[in-house]
């Protein structure tokens, strides 16, 4: 089968790359000639554990273009994973799933599946099919099937080789056939259903637990107020196997490049049905007012940043990848130069990027650098390094040790003993 995947992001490279470990062999198509040119010199133009070594491993398979004509001329099977980003009315921007879409009308010479890997609208499919075949040069159909994407980053690769599930959506049972027979070397439960419930499936799962973290950071300031303990209240709760124990981390909120647009996605698809989804509001409303929970709490201590030395561990929007799309660093950066701050920052993989968008900020190669001096110590990525750092390094190095934990990484009450002045979310 000729399989073409358009996009090399997050999405597009590890399926490319996964089903290319399959035996599958792979044409990976982008616009950006740098991506490009980086993924056939051997390397991944994004961090993600395993990725370089399965692409090194299985490079017979895979091709790596910017030539669209020849990666959709004669595909059987094309998949799309491009972006799809927040618009300014907070719904979702379909401009690059069209634009591959008018790509492939151009270009395909004979009948093609087309399977939107890209979380799109409920309805989506069903606009894009039409869209396409009503263009479509005579002779060729395309048939268009929902396949959405349940990896996260940070453990991609281990997501889609080994998926929680995969989820076909079409009611065409030679397109299914082909899906099925496409997937038939990964073992996971496979569910076909109708292409607008599988859209759905996407925005629900992923609401949900944007949902779930929204409601736990409630119960931690709730914690803080009546003299609670997060964590002990998250374990006990877990222990309840109707709730389950993922998903309960009391921090600064959740980020990424998923359920922030997500769930506004949602939001703003229930209003313009004239639907208020009230559960998923709330979950974006208390998310925004997480974000600067750390900021606030600083004030416990200093009037303002005013000329302190600013430690900040952790940049990415979460540990294991090296994304910041709404990372909550990229919230509270921004306010502390306001404040006047002197930062000093630590990330493993983030720095590159953060630098791009903040080059005044003083970048360090360790913690201990990013904390020597420093009047203040904020967490905002959970780190392995961060969670495994002596507490008393800290009150050490530190001017005044004062740490303020956003995502209650560190162990509290070996932080106390050390002498720390230390502060978690809703602990
Ligand atoms: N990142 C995740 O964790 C994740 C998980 C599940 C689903 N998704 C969804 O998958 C989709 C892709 O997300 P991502 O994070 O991989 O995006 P990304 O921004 O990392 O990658 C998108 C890629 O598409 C390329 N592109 C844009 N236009 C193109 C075109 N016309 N032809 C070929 N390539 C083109 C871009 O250059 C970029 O490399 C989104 O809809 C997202 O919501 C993402």
């Amino acid at each position: 089968m000729k399989i073409t995947v358009a996009g090399t992001g997050y999405v597009g490279l590890v399926t490319a790359v996964c089903f290319s470990d399959k035996g599958h062999s792979v044409t990976c198509v982008d616009i950006d000639e740098n991506k490009i040119a980086l993924l056939n010199s051997g390397k991944s133009p994004i961090f993600e554990t395993g990725l370089e070594e399965l692409m090194a491993k299985n490079s017979e398979r895979l091709t790596f273009t910017t030539k669209r004509e020849a990666a959709y001329c004669d595909a059987d099977v094309i998949f799309i994973g491009v972006g799809t980003p927040e618009r300014l009315d907070s719904s979702a921007d379909l401009s690059f799933v069209y634009a591959v879409a008018d790509e492939i009308v151009a270009h395909a010479k004979r009948d093609t599946i087309v399977v939107v890997k890209s979380t799109v609208p409920i309805g989506t499919n069903a606009a894009i099919d039409e869209y396409m075949n009503s263009k479509a040069p005579d002779g060729v159909h395309f048939e268009i099937v929902s396949n959405p994407e349940f990896l996260a980053q940070g453990t991609a690769v281990r997501d889609t080789l080994y998926p929680s599930r995969i989820v076909i959506g079409s009611s065409n049972q030679s397109a299914c056939d082909t899906m099925l027979k496409l997937y038939e070397g990964f073992d996971a439960p496979k569910l076909v259903m109708g292409r607008e419930s599988a859209e759905m499936v996407k925005y629900a799962s992923n609401d949900f637990l944007a949902l779930k973290i929204s409601y736990i950071n409630e119960i931690a300031n709730l914690c803080e107020i009546v003299g609670a303990d997060i964590e002990s209240v998250s374990k006990g709760m877990g222990f309840d196997s109707r709730i389950g124990s993922s998903f309960l981390r009391a921090g600064i909120g959740y980020g990424g490049s998923c359920f922030p647009k997500d769930t506004k996605a949602l939001h703003w698809l229930a209003h313009i049905n004239n639907y208020e989804i009230k559960t998923v509001k709330a979950a974006i409303e208390v998310n925004e007012r997480q974000k600067l929970r750390l900021y606030e709490k600083s004030k416990n201590y200093y009037r303002s940043l005013q000329g302190l030395n600013v430690a900040v561990l952790g940049l990415t929007f979460k540990p294991g990848t090296d994304d910041l799309r709404e990372a909550p660093s990229l919230v509270n950066i921004p306010v502390f130069l306001e404040d006047g701050a002197n930062i000093r920052a630590w990330d493993p993989v983030g720095e590159a990027r953060f630098r791009q968008l903040y080059p005044q900020l003083d970048y360090c190669k360790t913690i201990d650098e990013a904390i020597e001096n420093a009047d203040i110590c904020f967490i905002f990525t959970e780190w392995e390094d961060i969670c495994a750092y002596p507490p008393e390094k800290f009150v050490k190095l530190m001017k005044k040790p004062v740490v303020l934990d956003g995502r209650n990484c560190l162990d509290k009450s070996a932080c106390n003993a050390d002498g720390l002045i230390y502060e978690g979310i809703g602990r």
